[in-house]
């Protein structure tokens, strides 16, 4: 049955959201080890750079770091003199995070940042690789504006989806998940939620961003783009339809 943006999830969809986020509870040491072992050789070769200049490309004096695992890129940028503040849902990463390096870092989930629990507004607010469901997503791409000032935007770098389809068709829906390229202790992985690139266009728009660059950085040895980055910036609401004429 298709799935439109507003219908209420089913209880399928409701429990691969809960899935993701257990899955990242119970591999958020094997992630933390292999994050700070400089593992992810994509991550090493192109796409830490890529979002650091996706970043830098906006200039911003403050970013908020959305499910920021255990706080790398937080760091970074607070090490860079940007008020830097890293959330995540997953409480063994947030302590892991605040464990080093310079930023400040609070427990959210999504749910939780779209129904208010952050009240500050940011230059920027980046998701890096950390977008992976469907209705939460959704629901926190609405919130976003508000966490924004007036001249923010909002990155985000995620699988490339023309490369990362496998044999499943070019279309959105929840996919099998998988470690591939993520050296360590990981099994059992939890569903994700794939999105053509016209539908992650379609979020950014419908949620009154305009999209000003897509980035789609490529592997020095492969040429083929390691991931996408889109960047959104935020627009002010449309102005009110012109009232009718009087005649
Ligand atoms: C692949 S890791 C990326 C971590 C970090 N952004 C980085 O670049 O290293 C995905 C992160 O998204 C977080 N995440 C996934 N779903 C979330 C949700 N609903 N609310 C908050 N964080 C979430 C996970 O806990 C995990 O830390």
């Amino acid at each position: 049955m298709a799935h439109h943006p507003g219908d209420p999830p089913t209880a399928d969809q409701a429990r691969f959201e809960e899935q993701i986020l257990e899955s990242w509870q119970r591999h958020a040491a094997a992630w933390t080890q292999a994050i700070r072992e400089d593992r992810i050789e994509s991550r090493r070769l192109v796409t830490n750079r890529a979002i650091l200049e996706a970043v830098w490309s906006r200039a911003p004096r403050s970013a908020l770091d959305l499910g920021c695992g255990e706080g790398w890129l937080t760091h970074r940028l607070a090490g860079h003199g940007i008020d830097a503040l890293g959330t995540d849902a997953v409480p063994a990463l947030i302590e892991a995070a605040k464990t080093r390096g310079k930023g400040r870092f609070q427990l959210a989930s999504y749910d939780a940042i779209a129904k208010g629990a952050i009240q500050e507004r940011f230059d920027v607010a980046i998701a890096n690789f950390s977008l992976l469901g469907q209705q939460g997503v959704e629901d926190l791409f609405q919130a976003v504006p508000a966490l924004l000032t007036p001249r923010g935007a909002l990155i985000v770098q995620t699988m490339h989806p023309v490369l990362c389809r496998g044999d499943l068709p070019y279309a959105d829906g929840w996919r099998p998940g998988s470690w591939d390229g993520i050296p360590g202790d990981f099994s059992d992985p939890a569903p994700w939620f794939f999105r053509t690139i016209a539908s992650w266009i379609r979020l950014f728009v419908r949620n009154g961003f305009a999209i000003t660059d897509i980035r789609e950085p490529l592997h020095p040895n492969t040429f083929r783009p390691a991931a996408i980055l889109f960047i959104g910036a935020r627009i002010s609401p449309l102005a009110p339809p012109h009232p009718p004429r009087q005649r």
